[in-house]
């Protein structure tokens, strides 16, 4: 146990020393275990945690993906963090929030690593060679002031795990294994708070800017897909048009452009 206690503040200190933000990240909280790092940090905001407020756990336990799925990764080696934000934008504006997360996580793998191909599936889980090598989740709580307002960004990032249970081993992939060799998560972790920093500020001040820079990075446009409609499970045939300056999903389906939101369905593509 102590091992682990060590190995986390040698973590935390290394992270405290790259990181370069001004809010993001210079409040946390480091956990060696955590049922799920987005519930610690809903706790935590409703309690007052400040713009930028960061959680991270070395073993999340009951970790949660988006519809209602679970998120699992072993444990000490990857990255399972939330950011608690207060952006200076209207709650109506927090969908642009998963475009422009995406956006810092593409980025971060980018520059960390060299992988062949790199891309965002809609709405958020970011592909590398094909593969899930991030998932986000967001929560947000609409207060009756916009000063009460904020939003949980939950990531996780897959670093240094190579081995994946036989249900995911096709369909998973981490960072490590993208560009063979093992990667620093510190350095990971706040090269990405910096890049989100600066694409929040991006969004902030130009917000119509978010969905262009998105639509360039995303998977399948042109694309025949599958959309299932997670309410009805019903499902739709039709071709990836993108996404409107909202961040909706746009596609065409019997010649007509129809949007949908993204806790409303599920995209399939070919691989995922
Ligand atoms: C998905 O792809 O379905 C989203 C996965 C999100 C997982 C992250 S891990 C950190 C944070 N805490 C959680 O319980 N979930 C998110």
């Amino acid at each position: 146990m102590s091992g682990n206690r060590d190995a986390l503040k040698k973590l935390r200190i290394q992270f405290q020393g790259a990181l370069t933000t001004e809010e993001l990240g210079q409040t946390t909280r480091w956990l060696n275990r955590s049922p799920s790092t987005n519930t610690h940090a809903r706790a935590w905001a409703d309690a007052g945690a400040p713009h930028g407020a960061l959680v991270f756990a070395d073993h999340q336990t009951a970790g949660r993906g988006r519809h209602d799925r679970t998120w699992s990764a072993e444990p000490g080696l990857n990255l399972t963090v939330s950011v608690i934000l207060r952006p200076g934008i209207r709650p109506a504006q927090y969908s642009l929030i998963t475009l422009a997360a995406s956006l810092a996580v593409l980025d971060t793998i980018r520059s960390n690593c060299n992988p062949v191909s790199s891309r965002i599936k809609w709405p958020n889980d970011i592909l590398v060679d094909g593969k899930k090598c991030c998932g986000m989740l967001l929560e947000s709580v609409i207060g009756t002031d916009p000063a009460e307002s904020f939003v949980i960004l939950g990531i996780g990032l897959n670093v240094n795990q190579t081995d994946f249970p036989d249900t995911l081993q096709n369909t998973a992939t981490s960072i490590m294994l993208a560009c063979g060799r093992p990667v620093d998560r510190s350095q990971i972790l706040a090269d990405l708070l910096g890049k989100l920093e600066s694409i929040l500020e991006t969004l902030e001040k130009r917000p119509e800017s978010i969905a262009t820079l998105y639509q360039k990075e995303m998977e399948g446009v042109g694309e025949r897909m599958t959309l299932t409609d997670v309410h009805t499970d019903r499902s739709y045939e039709g071709v990836l048009r993108g996404v409107d300056e909202a961040g909706a999903l746009q596609m065409e389906i019997e010649s007509e452009i129809h949007s949908f939101h993204a806790g409303d369905v599920r995209l399939q593509t070919e691989k995922l």
